[in-house]
């Protein structure tokens, strides 16, 4: 076997986990029903109540993200009631998918890819239509790179209806500020390996005290994510059926690191890394596929490729050369734009790493407008000037 430089994930997910969570991953499988495990689980359960920045339950399933989400539907909406969807690109489309397939009655509002939606958007479209039960809506859209200001459309939602907000924040837990009591989200949900730092396979959903009295008027709340059975385990530090129990233990490694560092170290290190990525395509010429800052996610940078630069030529070079991986775009997005992702545990070590190999990528496949170095350069005086 040929020696060569482990995989670097520069993905949105999944990301890389830290040896010390690797190690406790490997550990042999507890029983779940044992007090050893209760105690893990009580654990988890009250750090991720601080990661959602919330006093109400977190349930945890053994699912993916896109389980969280239609866990938050099938638990709140009855068939035939109306909700609304704030699409933005491909994940934030997901919630009308899901509630079209559960029977619910949808209103898909979208926008153009790289474009965030407005408060101004949202109270025009809640003028214009009422009676919705839910309002569904993204955080950090992984499809485009563009960052919701989910404070302000809450705010807008709660200004012009009663219904439920549920934010999908998948990409951006734990990556950017989210404050889900504060800013009064109703449904927030996440998945283990996105700023989590842990391996695909675990779902959360925290959900207000609205979200639940809804749920318990609702006639079609399922049977594997219903709330009622989740928040029953809760106080014994149990799920309801079998976890995954392995990842649950690395996911309290996790979390417990990620509380020594505290929410504001991790919002900036993601916001570091983001501008590194983000002045180095200025700095080369590349066009930002979310050209504000301020809109732009910390989970991961779009960019689009110079003329007659292939996104599969910069891919699988990056994946050949160095071992790196970065994304293509999804659906409409394929081939159009690359995407850098800088989400969980990424460091500016790997995002200078993975700008000079880019570099070097670009040159070889003919751009050349820009001596070698330009976008690490760019990158290390954002760096250094987060020091001064
Ligand atoms: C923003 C967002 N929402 C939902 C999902 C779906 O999550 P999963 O693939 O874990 O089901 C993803 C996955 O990448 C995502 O990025």
């Amino acid at each position: 076997m040929m020696i060569k430089a482990d995989p670097m994930l520069m993905i949105p997910g999944p990301t890389p986990v830290p040896a010390s969570v690797l190690e406790v991953l490997a550990r042999a499988p507890i029983g779940h029903r044992s007090s050893e495990f209760k105690a893990t689980m009580k654990s988890v359960y009250t750090r991720l109540k601080w990661i959602f920045q919330t006093e109400q339950p977190v349930f945890l399933y053994t699912a993916s993200g896109t389980g969280a989400m239609e866990a938050a539907l099938v638990n709140t909406v009855n068939p035939g009631e109306l909700v609304l969807v704030l699409s933005c690109g491909v994940f934030s489309k997901r919630w009308a998918e899901i509630a079209k397939t559960l029977g619910m009655n949808v209103t898909l509002q979208e926008i153009p890819d790289g474009q965030a939606f407005s408060p101004d958007d949202v109270a025009g479209i809640l003028k214009a239509q009422s009676g919705f039960k839910a309002v569904c809506l993204i955080q950090s859209e992984t499809s485009t790179g563009v960052l919701n200001p989910v404070e302000s459309l809450t705010a807008a939602i709660k200004q012009h209806s009663d219904a439920l907000v549920f934010v999908d924040t998948v990409t951006s837990l734990a990556a950017a500020p989210f404050y889900m009591d504060q800013w009064g989200v109703d449904i927030a949900v996440s998945g283990s390996q996105k700023g989590f730092m842990t391996p695909p396979g675990l779902a959360f959903l925290a959900v207000s005290e609205r979200a639940m009295a809804a749920h318990k008027t609702c006639k079609t709340p399922g049977y594997y994510f219903n709330f009622t059975q989740n928040e029953k385990n809760i106080e014994s530090g149990q799920t309801p059926y079998t976890p995954a129990v392995s990842l649950i233990r690395g996911l309290d490694k996790a979390l417990e690191m990620m509380q020594t560092d505290g929410l504001e170290a991790i919002f900036k290190r993601h916001q570091l890394t983001q501008s590194m990525a983000r002045e180095a395509m200025r700095r080369l010429g590349l066009a930002l596929f979310v050209e504000s800052d301020i809109l732009a996610s910390p989970a991961v940078t779009s960019v689009i490729p110079p003329q007659g630069v292939s996104v599969d030529d910069i891919r699988a070079g990056l994946r050949e050369q160095f071992g790196i991986t970065i994304a293509n775009g999804q659906k409409d997005l394929i081939g159009k734009i690359f995407r850098i992702g800088h989400l969980g545990a990424i460091f500016p070590r790997d995002m200078l790493t993975t700008l000079s190999a880019l570099e070097i990528l670009l040159y070889q496949s003919g751009y050349r407008q820009y001596p070698l170095g330009t976008a690490v350069g760019a990158a290390q005086e954002v760096m250094v000037a987060s020091h001064d």
